[in-house]
């Protein structure tokens, strides 16, 4: 099939990679012509693992280009793929979608079906719709779907490859039958339903994981206070197939580029429609309490961070990315710099990213022993394995003062007590 795909992120580069690796003919599109001449020559923009190699291995079926006229010239479906970013008020951003809508119909000459892929609000569909119907140029039939994907960073390839299922919101049974005959190799269970059920079932499934981590990360907190430990916890609820194992890592919080946006951007989309969505209002404002729980557990052994010597260990909202957006370091560290303290930081792969924001107030270290030497504090705001397999001896050997607050509950408690630490994590405090 003819695809071509208006936006190289995460979901349209990633999208368009794995269609090509299904064998259809792809073109990439994006406004951005350094990320275009980047992918020319076989460099992703982003961080993805293995989404370079089917780049390399699928480089005849995919072409990459600025020109929106030669992408949408004989497309039998045209993926919207663009950013919606959130707007001052907590709504999605939509501009960059309508924009696509435009242009594809004062492009396209012949039938097509248009895909919106981007976490769009629901009736955003219906609105691109009208969009290329007053725009069009000639009386042909283009239709538009609602095609949502549910990609996580870092495993991005593999998500879209073996999906847990397709979404398809569909009007009419010919839109159905291409998007059907655009999947049929990938043997992945698809669900079919109406445009505004599709684009509910993206923001319900994220909004609802955003809610299991706020509900086990409020859990943690009750844990340390009448003394139980969240691990345990999570595990006796996770054996319960209704509630399942995953998400129930208690920690500072979630971060990234679509629990923060959705969960704020279907808020907003209930009180404009006069109802107030309780739980996930409640998500939100536990989450952002989380983010600083860190600082908070801190104020027991220092009343301010003046003149500390601070070692942060991971900057990226989650391991296996470079992704800084919406990451608890973003807020902790300001914190950190405006109270005086010197913070010396490590990432394996987030920190010429968090460098671009903070280039002079940050000493970036090549390796953790390096950041660690002479501290009195060291954070761990993401759980990198190589901060997992870390042998714990050497915090107590390199820093001035052993004092570890762990945001990602890294280490076994005893073990981090045997290796003399001063050890405080999330939900696992003990009863003196
Ligand atoms: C998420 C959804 O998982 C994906 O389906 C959707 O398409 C986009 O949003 P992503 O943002 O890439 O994907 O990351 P995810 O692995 O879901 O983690 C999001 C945040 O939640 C991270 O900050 C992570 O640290 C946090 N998290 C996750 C927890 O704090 N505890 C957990 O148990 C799981």
């Amino acid at each position: 099939m003819k695809i071509s795909v208006a936006g190289t992120g995460y979901v349209g580069l990633v999208t368009a990679v794995c269609l090509a690796e299904k064998g259809n003919d792809v073109t990439c599109l994006d406004i951005d012509e350094d990320k275009i001449s980047l992918l020319q020559k076989g460099i992703s923009p982003i961080f993805e693992p293995g989404l370079e190699e089917l780049m390399k291995k699928n480089k005849d079926n995919i072409t990459y280009t600025n020109d929106y006229l030669k992408a949408y010239n004989d497309a039998q479906v045209i993926i919207i793929g663009v950013g919606t970013p959130e707007k001052k008020d907590g709504s999605a951003n939509l501009k960059y979608v309508y924009e696509v809508a435009r242009q594809i119909a004062q492009t396209v000459e012949h039938d097509c079906v248009v895909i919106v892929k981007s976490t769009v609000p629901v009736g955003t569909n219906d609105k691109v719709e009208q969009i290329i119907r007053e725009n069009k140029k000639n009386n042909i039939f283009i239709e538009v779907v609602s095609n949502p994907e549910f990609l996580s960073q870092g495993t991005a390839v593999k998500d879209t490859l073996h999906a847990t299922r397709i979404v398809l919101g569909v009007e009419s049974k010919n839109a159905e039958s291409t998007l059907r005959e655009m999947y049929n190799n990938f043997n992945i269970p698809i669900v079919v339903t109406d445009r505004r059920s599709a684009e509910m079932i993206k923001y319900a499934a994220n909004d609802f994981l955003a809610l299991k981590i706020s509900y086990i990360n409020e859990m943690a907190n009750l844990c340390e206070i009448v003394g139980a430990n969240i691990d345990d916890v999570a595990k006796g609820m996770g054996m319960d197939p209704r509630i399942g194992d995953r998400f129930l890592n208690a920690g500072i919080g979630y971060g990234g580029s679509c629990f923060p946006k959705d969960t704020k951007a279907l808020h907003w989309l209930a009180s404009f429609n006069d109802y107030e969505l309780k739980t996930v209002k409640a998500a939100i404002e536990v989450n952002e309490n989380q983010k600083i729980k860190l600082i908070k557990k801190s104020r027991k052994y220092f009343d301010s961070f003046n003149g500390l010597n601070i070692a942060v260990l991971g900057l990226t909202f989650k391991p296996g990315t470079d992704d800084l957006r919406d990451a608890p370091s973003l807020v902790n560290i300001p914190l950190l710099i405006e109270d005086g303290a010197h913070v010396k930081a490590w990432d394996p792969v987030g920190a010429d990213n968090f460098r671009k924001l903070f280039p002079d107030e940050i000493h970036y270290c090549e390796s953790i022993e390096e950041t660690l030497v002479n501290a009195d504090i060291c954070f761990i705001f993401t759980e990198w394995t190589e901060i997992k397999n870390f042998p714990l001896n050497k915090f107590k050997k390199l820093m001035r003062n052993p004092l570890i607050l762990d945001g990602r509950n890294c280490y076994p408690l005893t073990e981090a007590e045997e290796a003399g630490l001063i050890y405080e994590s999330i939900g696992r405090k003990k009863v003196n």
